[in-house]
């Protein structure tokens, strides 16, 4: 598709399902503001995010990968009374910022910013799962080993989500380590034994896999 009629639709979705309230707005503007690079999903994928979580009844969610917040608040919002998220962040400088962003949106009582490598902190996660729903946005050449863990820790129904499944198309050629890193990935999903899974090609792609029953 033509690269501007795809902004276009993305624009007209964002519109018509995913319009930003001041928190939001707020978030997004986050990064920019403490000097962090602006690299949150977009307002349509934040959408899609809730979708996904809301069609698998999330109470329990993990993302990796929580910059300043922004996917984070769009997935908080649809937890059910009584949910959590458990969002992880390498940066103390990040984890600070989501933090005063999850309290600015009144959602601090349902989301722990959990600072420290994921590969450590999924480690202690694993204690309090199975878990009903992660969302993959973070290191990309880890992106793999962020499946198995899911794969492992989700309840059976439960749905792992990744983003930028499709690199800006590059998945067909890539051109750096992120790029043949989320190639790899999609291969390692599509064939993942535990998981029913695709790409949804919204944004820059949704890879979202099912635990198996
Ligand atoms: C693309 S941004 C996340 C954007 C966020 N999900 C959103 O849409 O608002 C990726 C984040 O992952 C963090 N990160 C990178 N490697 C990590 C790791 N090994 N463990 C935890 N967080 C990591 C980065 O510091 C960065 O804040």
């Amino acid at each position: 598709m033509d690269e501007n009629i795809r902004t276009q639709i993305d624009q007209y979705i964002s519109a018509l399902y995913a319009p930003e309230d001041d928190a939001l707005q707020q978030i997004r503007h986050a990064p920019q503001q403490h000097d962090m690079p602006a690299i949150a999903i977009a307002a349509h994928e934040g959408r899609l995010l809730q979708m996904l979580a809301l069609s698998v009844n999330a109470k329990k969610i993990v993302e990796i990968g929580t910059l300043a917040g922004y996917s984070g608040t769009w997935l908080a919002r649809m937890l059910p009374p009584g949910g959590v998220l458990y969002t992880v962040e390498k940066s103390s400088k990040h984890a600070e910022v989501a933090r005063q962003s999850f309290e600015q949106a009144g959602l601090s009582n349902r989301v722990e910013v959990l600072q420290g490598d994921a590969h450590d902190i999924l480690q202690k996660l694993a204690a309090s799962g199975p878990y009903d729903f992660v969302f993959i946005d973070a290191d990309k050449t880890a992106y793999a080993m962020y499946l198995n863990w899911a794969a492992d820790n989700l309840r059976p129904g439960g749905m792992v989500a990744a983003h930028n499944a499709l690199r800006g198309g590059r998945v067909l050629a890539p051109q750096s380590d992120d790029d043949r890193a989320m190639a790899a990935f999609n291969r390692v999903l599509a064939e993942h034994p535990q998981l029913e899974s695709t790409i949804i090609a919204v944004g820059d792609g949704m890879a979202i896999g099912i635990k198996k029953r």
